[in-house]
């Protein structure tokens, strides 16, 4: 608005006794001009980020101010945690400092501040990955993250959804978060956000870059209703934060107190370095994968032997080299958890590398209760095979409940045979239990054989690989097989910070394990109903077997397994 229509609309304003707005009146500090350029910003999602003590979080706060005197205007600022917002040094201390002595009205119970207008400021936090649905219902205008990299993903893209246009008002939809590098989430923010090529001595030019978005399916979906007859946001910025940046901080002490740090960090806040890489980094923690201790276990195949009544049971022959490696053969009232990765067929995969050395079809299986591992099935066979033999482990482990990954037609086909011999659906993981684990409520309605498998795609992968990290990283499980010991080790960041397998190692294992904890979690919830029909049939073996019935497994084959355990 130029200062003539300026004037004229103020006058306007007076007439009728309408408040003119005044950020001043909220924001006590005159910004810097790199504060200046970021609040300025008109794109969707913008970043500041870098050097310590830069004035970032500052900025956040002005940013969230800028428009608390249009009605209905909402803002939050989110910290990962709630101590963290409770840090005296941190956003809503600094809130008070700058709003105590206005008009403006903090509501401790709602953790916001009220504005004469009727606009809001709320501070937020996103402690576990639940928290994020206390705000499922919520509205904002303005959604900024401090400290971008102690969030995940899927917190920043879930908050995303919850910004909303403000009706008969123009005021512009922002996310804007506050960073320096370094901490969990560094490699998504720097994908999100930093342009390629981008060192720090660029940060020298008080200048936004910008990185052009590439939009996966489901964010397109997530921001259609957001720009109904607009085009989508075409870009992400960034501005550069720097130390020198800032007058009004100590920077002799600030630096100082920052010797403290190892040299990596210390670079990371002294000079904002987005590029010290962590390529080859291990996505799980190494100390903890040295903790499990690898041992051979008994190699072989099953076959399904018939007996007089014309039931299949499930029989173990030894092998030498056996694709079936068990630790722990089936007991009786265990329950079990599988996981299987389906190969692509070696012709048709596109990675030339991969034809030398194609991928396996594994299947893990541990003890649900313990996350011990009990056996492993890895090798190159068609997806038929596969399936069938599948459905024999599966059987002789008393049934566990499984996730098959699905993507692709080559799980799929695997699955169906499995679903052909009848193996139940019901122990078959859907659709809508990811739904679960991502956090909506509990789906009651009819599964469809479509809704089968788990279906891994970008939004959901860091999901499956984090909950076998927590496993590892508090030792919630045991691994003995030396192949998924050493593809652990060898499961690393790439440069563009997707985890999977370093060149010349395999991951099939890694994520069969990977799908074989998101089985643990349903096989332990549905363990007191297994526990129930188990008993029902014990109760019932006791009376002569009929046709149909599970037989019980030979004699002979149990006292051969306690040979063998003997032996080793
Ligand atoms: N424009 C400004 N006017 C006056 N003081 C400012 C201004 N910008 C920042 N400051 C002050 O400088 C100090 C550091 O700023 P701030 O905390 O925003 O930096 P930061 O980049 O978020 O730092 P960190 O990396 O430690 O989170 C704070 O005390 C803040 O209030
Ligand atoms: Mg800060």
């Amino acid at each position: 608005m130029d200062p003539a229509t300026r004037q004229l609309v103020e006058g306007v304003m007076r007439t009728f006794g309408v408040p003119i707005p005044n950020p001043r009146q909220w924001i006590p500090h005159s910004p810097t001009p790199r504060q200046e350029l970021f609040l300025a910003l008109q794109e969707l999602e913008a970043f500041y980020g870098g050097a310590a003590g830069g004035g970032k979080s500052d900025a956040l706060l002005m940013g969230a101010l800028q428009y608390v005197d249009i009605p209905g205007y909402a803002a939050i600022i989110f910290r990962r945690t709630l101590q963290d917002l409770k840090l005296p040094e941190a956003l809503m201390a600094r809130a008070h400092e700058w709003l105590d002595r206005t008009p403006a009205k903090w509501v401790a119970s709602d953790m916001q501040w009220r504005f004469p207008s009727g606009a809001i400021l709320q501070f937020g936090y996103l402690d576990s990955e639940d928290d994020k649905l206390r705000y499922q219902s919520s509205a904002y205008q303005f959604i900024a993250f401090d400290e971008l990299t102690h969030f995940t993903q899927s917190q920043y893209r879930f908050l995303f959804s919850r910004l909303r246009k403000l009706e008969g008002a123009n005021v512009p939809l922002r996310m804007r978060s506050a960073s320096n590098p370094g901490g969990r989430g560094a490699l998504w923010v720097k994908n999100h956000f930093i342009p390629d090529g981008f060192v720090p001595a660029h940060a020298e030019a008080i200048r936004v870059w910008v990185k052009p978005i590439t939009y996966e399916a489901d964010e397109m979906l997530m921001l259609k209703d957001l720009f109904v007859g607009e085009s989508l946001p075409v870009n992400r910025a960034f501005v550069p934060a720097r130390m020198q940046d800032n007058p009004h901080l100590d920077q002799a002490s600030y630096i100082s107190s920052l010797y403290q740090l190892d040299r990596v960090t210390r670079e990371q806040m002294l000079k904002g370095d987005w590029s010290i890489q962590v390529i080859g980094r291990q996505r799980f923690y190494g100390p903890m994968i040295e903790q499990f201790t690898a041992k051979p276990g008994v190699t072989g195949e099953l076959r399904l032997k018939k007996d007089e009544f014309g039931t299949e049971t499930p029989m173990f022959f030894p092998l030498d080299r056996g694709a079936l490696e068990v630790w722990e053969p089936p007991q009786r009232g265990r329950v079990y958890a599988a996981g299987a990765d389906t190969a692509e067929g070696i012709e048709m995969s596109e990675d030339p590398e991969a034809k030398s050395d194609p991928d396996y079809s594994v299947c893990e299986i541990s003890d649900a209760m313990s996350g011990e591992q009990v056996a492993r099935l890895r090798y190159r066979m068609s997806e038929a095979v596969f399936g069938e033999d599948l459905y024999t482990l599966l059987r002789w482990y008393n049934s566990p409940f499984f996730v098959p990954e699905v993507k692709g037609g080559y799980g799929r086909a695997t699955l169906n045979k499995l679903l052909d011999l009848g193996y139940p659906q019901t122990l078959i993981f859907n659709k809508h239990l990811m739904d679960e684990l991502q956090g909506l409520p509990p789906y009651r309605g009819d599964v469809s054989y479509h809704d089968l498998g788990w279906n891994t795609m970008p939004a959901n992968r860091e999901l499956l690989i984090s909950l076998l990290d927590d496993a590892i990283l508090k030792h919630k499980i045991e691994e003995y097989d030396s192949v998924g010991i050493e593809e652990l080790r060898h499961f690393c960041y790439d440069a563009r910070g997707k985890a999977k397998a370093e060149s010349g190692y395999h991951d099939d294992t890694v994520i069969a394990k990977c799908l074989r904890e998101v089985a643990r979690i349903f096989a332990k919830k549905l363990a007191p109903m297994r526990a129930r029909q188990d008993a029902q049939a014990a109760s019932l073996s006791k009376t002569p077997r009929k046709y149909g019935q599970q037989p019980r497994r030979d004699v002979e084959e149990e006292q051969w397994w306690k040979s063998q355990q003997r032996r080793r």
